[in-house]
Order: structure tokens, then sequence, then C-alpha cells
């Protein structure tokens, strides 16, 4: 069984992979998806991953109150953290993470994508250093791994740590309750199309007289996923913390606009 939290893509894939080791038929679980159910979240598996992206080297806010809310009842939990520049101490965000929900971890690994973050990375120059980031000789060495139930925790340095420390005096504050602290929308390049609310995996943004806006009534905060971002035809949202390349965005190759849709939207 695996679980995913995606915005573009990659963490998506990843999980496919990963599901497939588990049966030609297995496919990957949407966290949002099964956090819009009422009631417990119980779990049980041989083996149960949980794949998502970094977000300052941190766990989502959504991946963390789902580990917080479910039980899982599991002799293997692993964790895949993917990430697009510097993972920096995330293994051992993640365990710290898992252990607070009372959870221990038997496996954690990192894994080097694209990288979705608009304000630093130009999404052209991104998906021309594909093919370096040996993405699915990596993958292939995680399946291994957890084919093999190998029991193992990605080894953290102290200038890892120092990474998160200085990353933590200059970050923004990503889970932002407020999505006008993090997003505006254009309201004349919005073409009304509500992809963005579709894709949205908190229910952030509704339409409102053909407008995408902030949903008032969502009492769930901004993940700072730019899920929103990237999908948007008609390029109508800014991000605050800036945008390297406003016209270039990304979505994992293997994944379609469907397949994330099908993912986030819980409404
Ligand atoms: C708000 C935010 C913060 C991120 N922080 C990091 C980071 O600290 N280090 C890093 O290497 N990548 C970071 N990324 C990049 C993503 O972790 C990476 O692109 C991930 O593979 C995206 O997965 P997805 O396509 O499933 O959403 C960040 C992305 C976002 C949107
Ligand atoms: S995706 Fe863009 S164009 Fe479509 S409704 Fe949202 S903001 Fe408007
Ligand atoms: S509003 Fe955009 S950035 Fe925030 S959670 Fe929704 S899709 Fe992600």
């Amino acid at each position: 069984m695996v679980f995913y939290f995606t915005a573009t893509g990659n963490c998506l894939y990843a999980a496919r992979e990963l599901a497939a080791t588990e049966g030609a038929d297995a496919e990957p679980v949407s966290i949002p998806q099964e956090m819009a159910r009422e009631g417990n979240l119980s779990y049980a598996a041989d083996s149960i991953g949980i794949v998502y992206p970094i977000c300052g080297h941190m766990m989502p806010t959504m991946v963390r109150q789902f580990i917080e809310r479910a039980t899982f009842d599991t002799p293997y939990l692993y964790f895949v953290c993917t990430y697009g520049n510097r993972h920096a101490n995330a293994a051992e965000l993640c365990v710290e993470s898992a252990q607070a929900a009372g959870l221990e971890p038997a496996y954690v690994s990192t894994l080097l994508m694209v990288d979705n973050w608009l304000p630093n990375f130009d999404m052209d120059e991104q998906r021309a250093r594909i093919s370096e980031k040996r993405i699915d000789e990596n993958l292939a060495r995680i399946k291994a791994d957890v084919a093999a139930r190998k029991r193992w925790i990605e080894l953290v340095t102290d200038e890892d740590r120092a990474a998160h420390q200085q990353f933590l005096t200059f970050g923004l504050k990503f889970d932002a309750e407020n999505l006008d602290n993090f997003l505006t929308i254009d309201a004349e390049k919005c073409v009304g199309c509500g992809v963005c609310a579709k894709v949205c995996p908190a229910g952030c943004i509704a339409l409102e007289d053909g407008k995408a806006q902030r949903n008032a009534q969502s009492g769930q905060g901004c993940n700072a996923c730019l899920a929103c971002m990237h999908a948007c035809p008609a390029h109508a949202f800014s991000c605050l913390a800036g945008d390297k390349n406003p016209d270039a965005r990304f979505r994992n190759e293997h994944v379609t606009l469907q397949d994330i849709q099908a993912a986030n939207n819980t409404r």
C-alpha cells in the first residue's frame, strides 16, 4: 500500500512505480482523498509507503496531519521524500514528524526529481536537467530496497542540519493558513476554467462569478504546494516569493492534468 501527496506529479509517479511492485493492478492512494473522508483512517498491509514532496526540507502540512490522524498496522512503514535541489536533513525531519505521530519508520530515502519551486527555479532549465538527475535509476534502487524490506534511514550530516537552520533563518512560512499571504490571482487574466480549484489538495480556491478566488468556506490552510500556479493555463497566479520564469510551468511527464485533479479534487 502506497500513499502520496502531489502538486505537479513527481510523487504520484514515484508512488505509482512503488505500488506497481506490489502487483500489476496496485494503485497508490491519494492522501487528500483519504483526508476528505469522515471517521477513522486505519490501514493494514505488509508494507505501507508514504511519498511526499519536501517543503523547506519538511513534510507538507497535510501529510503531517494524515500520519497523525491515521493508524497504520504494518511491519514495514517507509517514506520517500522527493525533492528538486537540496534535501538537507529531510530524512531526519521525516523521522521526527513520524515519531511525533507515534510511528517508527523502517526506511526513509530522499529522491531527486524536478524542482517545482517557481520562485527560485526556471522550469525550462529544470526540464533540461532531468536526465542528469538519474530519477529512474534512483527510483529503481528505492524499489529494490522496499521489495527487500531493507531497514535503513538515509544518513544526515551536520552540514545538512546547518543548511536547514540557515533556511529557517531566511525561510518563508510555507504553511501559511491565509492564501493571500502567499499567492495572488489576477482576475483580468483568469479565464474561469476552474482547473486551480480542482488541483488544490486543500480546497483553498473556488470559482465565484466565473473567476477564481480564495475559498472563504475552506477550513484547510494552503499547503504552499503550487499545484494551482503550475496548472493555471492563463498564468494568472503570482507568488509573493517571486517567479523565476513566468512563462514556464511544470508537470511530471508521466502524469496528466486529469491524474492530478483526480488526486486532489475533494469537492
Ligand atoms: C513550497 C515548496 C518548497 C520546496 N522546498 C524544497 C526544498 O527545501 N528542497 C528541495 O530540494 N526542493 C524543494 N521543493 C521542490 C519539491 O519538493 C519537488 O519539486 C517535488 O518533487 C515536487 O513533487 P510533486 O511534483 O509531487 O509536487 C519545494 C517545493 C515547494 C512547492
Ligand atoms: S486555473 Fe487560472 S484561469 Fe483557470 S480558474 Fe484558476 S486562475 Fe482562472
Ligand atoms: S492554494 Fe495552491 S498552493 Fe495552496 S494548497 Fe491549494 S494548490 Fe497548493
